[in-house]
């Protein structure tokens, strides 16, 4: 019998699916500095777990959601896990009908992410839920072609079907979504040198709203430089040179207008940079920073900087460091 790996080979395989998978899935930073919606990357850690049960019922149910604080809907049809399983199950079921004539899930998140942090926090939920029924089913799609169920989740936490946390989350190291329509994502290498010092303040700011702040016209010379600011970031990913991918962080077109929903933002990025960091920017659409170091002890000490710059404001933070994480969600358990 031969089966589709979930990355899209075909191995000889004697056993059926399991009947219980549960996958982590990692927190992401996207945009990276300049590249606005066309960009992210992993991280190691934090993330979230979800463990799933294939059922016969033709239903989803997501029975336990922890570490939310009771904030996130139970309810599968408005749950982004359970959103993005059910397009997955439409577009099997229009394909070979009769291959899957009955089948559900029970699911179980345990959120390691905060909400609303700039982390990819919904992201990694649905991805996490995306691969366990994938897996579940016996991997009838690839990584890749699980991205645009993945991105319906997306539309459905902001509004937006953005890309930039759910590919790098399935796919692992750095995404580039060249074009959304058609889809076409490019994953590029995972720098070896680059250390992230990602720092989220205990503020919340919902990916729609600062979505909605952005203004829909930018002048020629803000794309003029943003362009080129891309590109040299691609160049300095594929170069593994941390100092040019620092540089090339710079945004002259959403920053700007973002900057005001954080308090402390501006001053945390210049004790970062002054500490020693070779870029930071927001990560997502924030309140999270992100900032890019060239060795671990750097990234811990800019990471503790940023923490204490927020923390003079009266802002609590959480720090954490990370390497790019190269291999995305993972399966941690099956049976
Ligand atoms: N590209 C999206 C935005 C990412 O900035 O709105 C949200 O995490």
């Amino acid at each position: 019998m031969f089966s589709r790996t979930s990355y899209g080979l075909r191995v000889n395989v004697n056993t059926l699916p399991p009947s219980i998978v549960s996958v982590f899935a990692p927190a992401t930073v996207a945009n990276v500095g300049s590249a606005f919606d066309v960009l992210g990357f992993a991280l190691e850690s934090p993330g979230d777990t979800v463990t799933a049960r294939r059922t016969e019922s033709n239903n989803i149910i997501v029975t336990k959601i922890t570490g939310d604080e009771g904030r996130l809907p139970l309810d599968a049809e408005k749950n982004t896990a359970g959103v993005s399983i059910r397009a997955l199950l439409r577009h099997l079921a229009s394909t070979d009908p009769n291959r899957y004539p009955s089948v559900g899930f029970e699911l179980e998140l345990t959120k390691g992410l905060p909400i609303g942090s700039g982390l990819g926090s919904s992201s990694a939920s649905t991805v996490a839920a995306v691969v366990a029924a994938n897996e579940l089913l016996g991997c009838p799609l690839t990584r890749a072609e699980l991205l645009p169920f993945a991105m319906e989740g997306e539309r459905i936490a902001c509004g937006a079907a953005h890309a930039d946390n759910v590919a790098p989350c399935l796919l692992g190291g750095f995404a580039l979504i060249r074009s959304y329509d058609p889809l076409d994502v490019i994953s590029l290498p995972s720098p070896a040198s680059v250390w992230v010092a990602v720092v989220s303040p205990h503020l919340e700011l919902k990916t729609f709203d600062a979505r909605r702040v952005l203004r829909r016209n930018v002048s020629l010379e803000a794309a003029v430089a943003q362009w080129g600011n891309v590109a040299a970031l691609v160049a300095g990913i594929y170069q593994d040179d941390v100092a040019l991918m620092g540089r090339s962080l710079e945004d002259r077109i959403i920053e700007p207008e973002r900057a005001e929903l954080v308090p402390g933002y501006l001053t945390a990025k210049a004790a970062a940079l002054q500490a020693g960091a070779a870029g930071c920017s927001l990560s997502g659409s924030g309140p999270s920073l992100f900032a890019l170091c060239a060795s671990e002890e750097l990234a811990r000490a800019v990471s503790v900087t940023i923490v204490k710059s927020f923390g003079a404001l009266g802002i609590t933070a959480t720090g954490y460091t990370s390497r790019v994480n190269a291999t995305g969600a993972v399966v941690i358990k099956r049976s």
